[in-house]
């Protein structure tokens, strides 16, 4: 994907078309995570029917405001990665939620300050809001991934920051690089521990 030049209408249309598509993925992610994992506790399935409901709400509003800007949903190509991981982790609830909102998700909370205050700085407030939205409500998704990857880790026995250094590895995580938002990891429920790693790169 060209990287966008937010000034020019066509380039913010396509930055924004960028995250319509990932949010139309979430959806099905989380509807997926429902169907496709059985015998978890039912809180499982309502927190990740929650998550689908806050991802339809975060598809359409960037699709109302493309709209308003006179393009739609499929105008631009998009960047399949977060289904790739979700056929990649298919096969294991623990795998999916290590990689699905733990690693992709937490990543749009890092990536989400600057695209919002680009926006806020050509003057696009509709959409600086639509991002702070987001970024509110996915600091829960992470929170949701975080207590069920802790879950499974628990009823297995298994370490959480080994388990997770294995599957990302096991599954080919893209690498993370900051600037990291650690404050609104920290909100999402990662540990000290995991945080540090983080920033040191290990
Ligand atoms: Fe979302
Ligand atoms: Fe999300």
């Amino acid at each position: 994907m060209p990287r966008r030049d937010v000034r020019t209408t066509e380039g913010r249309a396509a930055m924004l078309h960028a995250i319509a598509h990932i949010e139309f993925n979430a959806i099905n992610l989380a509807l997926d995570a429902i169907w496709r994992f059985d015998g978890m506790p039912d809180p499982y399935y309502t927190d990740w029917l929650r998550v689908a409901q806050e991802e339809a709400i975060h598809f359409g509003l960037l699709r109302d405001h493309l709209q308003s800007m006179g393009f739609d949903y499929g105008d631009f190509p998009a960047h399949n990665g977060l289904w790739e991981m979700a056929e990649s982790t298919a096969g294991d609830v623990l795998a999916r939620m290590a990689l699905v909102p733990r690693t992709l998700e937490a990543r749009g909370l890092d990536a989400s300050p600057a695209i919002r205050e680009r926006l806020r700085g050509v003057g696009d407030h509709a959409a600086a809001a639509i991002l702070q939205r987001i970024l509110t409500d996915e600091v829960g998704h992470v929170a949701i991934g975080n207590s069920w990857f802790r879950w499974c880790c628990e009823q297995r026995g298994l370490d959480p920051v080994a388990t997770y250094a294995s599957l990302a590895l096991a599954h080919r995580a893209p690498r993370l690089r900051g600037p990291f938002n650690l404050e609104a990891r920290r909100a999402a429920g990662f540990t000290e521990g995991e945080l540090e790693l983080l920033v040191s790169g290990g």
